[in-house]
């Protein structure tokens, strides 16, 4: 007689490590993918990078996404203090970067997200033509956009393998490819850009396997790819067909998916909260060449208006999406937006049966936010999606929590 079933594994809590196929990352609470602003206007990481890095490894965060780095010189975005692995020369730089942070805690998981904005840039900013996978223009950068050539397209895949490669090369323990938030592989994923007749227009997903693919063939490292659930007007990404992209993705046993959700036309859709709008005219490039008078009419009549677009926040705001896609695969699922507290992470993990969370400003508010946690569970992060972070990025200032910043760099940088 069989004797009596061994009773259900017992679900896991945040604190355990995330055994994922290449990597197995401390516990569930990731740092998400956060530009910095620290990169020298060349796109070499600097030790100001690792000194942030450094801080978050110091203070518990245990796995360290980078913000998005570019493959390829036209695919640098608008931001000027973007960070690039572009060429073998930047290989040192991140080498020191890791050692620093490894040197603060030597046991911190760190991925380089790599990244090709595709049409979400401007000739100025990459000195060379804007490309994409259809001739649609982005709403917000208004370049025009000339499709890829199949030919081309060889090469994007090229940079991103040899972009792999040289994040291999340099010590980091993975790569996570930007396919999200409307760059360029979101692009040939979305039916509102990809309007292609060739096999890239018949198989969305073909360039992204043959990246994934390329880094496999040419690397050990764990690979995780970021994804939007879903995009904001009609005939873009729909919650349904990313599911279906999943369970394709699913086949090639990647590390991990992390889900997030929007493109560049309407960035705060990515990054819901607080909207500064005085701010963001002061800084963004895109505003900025309007002009002021324009600048006036528009915040007088059209502001209200274009404010109506924004989501609201929720906490938790892609976790529904990213429970779909969870029981649709195997591949362990990452969820990012709106997590706070270390209840709503353990809750996720044991209760939706998500792989961890992700969180972006907490960790900028508090770079020890995880040790906060360990000591006590029942915290809320004290970040208030104020996005003042968000908007500065477009700012000479680097990456900060700008809610405790002393009143005159307040005054001198927003203009209070
Ligand atoms: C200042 C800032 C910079 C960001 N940079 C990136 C980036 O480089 N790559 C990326 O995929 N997401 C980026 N994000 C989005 C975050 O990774 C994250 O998905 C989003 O902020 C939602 O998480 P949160 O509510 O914990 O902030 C950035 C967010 C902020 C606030």
């Amino acid at each position: 007689m069989a004797g009596p079933a061994a009773p259900p594994p017992s679900p896991a809590t945040l604190w355990d490590p995330l055994v994922l196929p290449r990597l197995t990352l401390p516990h569930r609470v990731v740092r998400a993918a956060t530009y910095d602003n620290l990169a020298t206007p060349d796109g070499y990481p600097t030790a100001a990078q690792g000194e942030l890095l450094a801080a978050l490894a110091c203070g518990g965060a245990g796995t360290i996404i980078t913000g998005f780095a570019y493959v390829s010189r036209q695919g640098r975005a608008l931001q000027g203090g973007q960070a690039g692995i572009d060429h073998d020369d930047k290989i040192a730089p991140w080498a020191r970067v890791l050692e620093q942070v490894r040197r603060a805690e030597a046991g911190t998981k760190v991925l380089l997200q790599i990244a090709h904005t595709g049409r979400q840039t401007t000739a100025g900013a990459t000195g060379r033509p804007v490309v994409g996978a259809g001739p649609v223009r982005c709403t917000y950068f208004l370049s025009p956009v000339r499709p890829l050539t199949e030919r081309e397209i060889g090469g994007v895949v090229r940079s991103f393998v040899a972009a792999a490669e040289r994040a291999w090369r340099a010590g980091f323990d993975g790569v996570q490819v930007h396919a999200a938030h409307g760059y360029l592989i979101h692009q040939f994923l979305s039916p509102r850009t990809n309007r292609r007749r060739d096999a890239y227009g018949a198989d969305p997903l073909r360039l992204l396997r043959e990246i994934v693919e390329g880094i496999r063939a040419r690397t050990p490292l764990a690979i995780l790819l970021k994804l939007s659930a879903g995009e904001d007007g009609r005939g873009g990404l729909t919650l349904d067909r990313v599911v279906d992209y999943a369970r394709a993705i699913d086949a090639w046993e990647v590390d991990a998916l992390e889900i997030s959700y929007g493109t560049m036309e309407i960035p705060l859709n990515i990054i819901r909260g607080a909207v500064p709008a005085d701010v963001s005219l002061r800084y963004n490039p895109l505003f900025r060449r309007w002009g002021r008078v324009a600048i006036a009419l528009f915040r007088r009549f059209l502001l209200p208006w274009y404010k109506k677009r924004f989501l609201p926040f929720q906490e938790m705001y892609n976790v529904d999406a990213a429970y779909r896609i969870a029981r649709a695969v195997r591949t362990p699922v990452l969820v990012t937006g709106g997590i706070r507290t270390g209840a709503q992470i353990a809750a996720l993990v044991a209760d939706r049966g998500l792989a961890g969370a992700t969180l972006a400003r907490p960790f900028i508010r508090e770079p020890d936010f995880v040790a906060r946690l360990r000591a006590d569970p029942g915290r809320r992060s004290t970040c208030l999606s104020c996005n003042l972070c968000t908007v500065m990025c477009d700012s000479p200032y680097p990456l900060r929590c700008w809610m405790d910043a002393p009143a005159d760099l307040r005054r001198e940088a927003l203009g209070e």
